[in-house]
């Protein structure tokens, strides 16, 4: 998907919600839209579905231009989460996550099959859920039944804009894990809004970073972007912790490890699949210079210490 020099100014407005944005985003991958509150995010996305026209500048999706495109056709096939889940109030769930779906002219018992299956997906019980009304749901339920909802058709593009932002850190965490499992799996283009830069750390394939007046401050990957913020405002965004940030990109099982020796079976033994920064934090907690990585069947693979992990961050 490319945005080409992309402008947006709300009518009766003086300045543009979204300036001049101009990026792409290749098949199948995650970007994710961060930035202060009212620096265009939303409008961004909106405008990819055309729930909202760009004023200038065109936006392209597999190589066709969104005004040659039906609007109607276009958003089926888009999913989209939108801020504040936006289910249909008076439909149960079953009839929520089956609303395009339905539209395409499925059979019921495909429907159904695709329901149940998505509910699983999004951690919530078919038996127990699809047939509650949103209002007999936690706003967490809610935006899950949401995510799935925009899942239903399988569409090759997916717009989503704080889809985790109700969920409490613990659920979050699962629903975060189950998305990137299953976008390992379908690969979609997904264009994610985030306000968390963790989450967007995590999430992303690359983060745009917005500022003030709806302009691109920054658009890389994750490390670089916490690597080399490009000027003071992404760095100031991306927080004094930056460098704490990036060692959650690196796992210890991709340091270079030194053998183990007799003394190091004091040490702390921690996954090869834990984060550096999970790393040093244990490190600190147990006053220990080293860690020592373990494999599959706890079998020591060698040692990583402080030093390397401070190295690591800085490289
Ligand atoms: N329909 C509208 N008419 C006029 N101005 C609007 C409209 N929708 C949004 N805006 C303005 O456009 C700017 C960008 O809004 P937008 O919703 O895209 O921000 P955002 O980055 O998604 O913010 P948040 O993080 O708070 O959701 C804001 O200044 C907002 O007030
Ligand atoms: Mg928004």
């Amino acid at each position: 998907m490319v945005f080409d020099h992309v402008v947006k100014t709300y009518p009766k407005s003086s300045t543009p919600a979204v300036d001049d944005l101009s990026l792409t985003v290749p098949a199948g991958e995650i970007c994710v839209l961060l930035g202060p509150s009212g620096s265009g995010k939303t409008t961004a996305l909106m405008m990819v579905n055309r729930l909202t026209e760009p004023t200038e500048g065109d936006i392209r999706i597999g190589g066709r231009s969104i005004r040659d495109l039906d609007p109607i056709e276009l958003r089926r096939s888009i999913g989209y989460v939108i801020q504040q889940s936006g289910l249909f109030p008076h439909l149960s769930i079953a009839d929520n996550i089956a609303t395009v779906p339905k539209v395409l002219g499925w059979d019921k018992k495909r429907v159904k099959e695709r329901v149940a299956e998505l509910l699983d997906v999004v951690g919530l019980a078919p038996a127990e859920y699809a047939k509650r009304y949103p209002s007999q749901l936690s706003g967490g339920q809610r935006q899950r039944v949401g995510i799935a909802r925009a899942l239903a058709a399988d569409p090759p593009v997916m717009l989503m804009d704080e889809p985790f932002g109700a969920l409490d850190p613990i659920t979050r965490e699962r629903v975060q894990d189950e998305f990137l499992a299953l976008h390992e799996r379908i690969r979609k283009t997904v264009i994610f809004v985030s306000h968390d830069i963790d989450e967007a750390v995590k999430m992303g394939d690359r983060i745009a970073i917005f500022r003030e007046g709806g302009r691109l401050a920054q658009y890389d990957p994750p490390a670089t972007l916490l690597k080399a913020p490009a000027d003071d405002f992404v760095a100031r965004f991306l927080g004094a912790d930056r460098g704490l940030k990036r060692l959650t990109l690196i796992r210890l099982g991709e340091m270079e490890l030194n053998p183990a020796t007799a003394n190091d079976g004091a040490l702390p033994a921690l996954d090869a699949d834990t984060s550096l920064r999970s790393a040093l934090s244990l490190m600190i907690a147990e006053g220990a210079g080293a860690v020592r990585v373990t494999g599959g069947t706890g079998t020591t693979l060698g040692v990583v210490s402080l030093d390397a992990v401070r190295k690591a961050g800085a490289a």
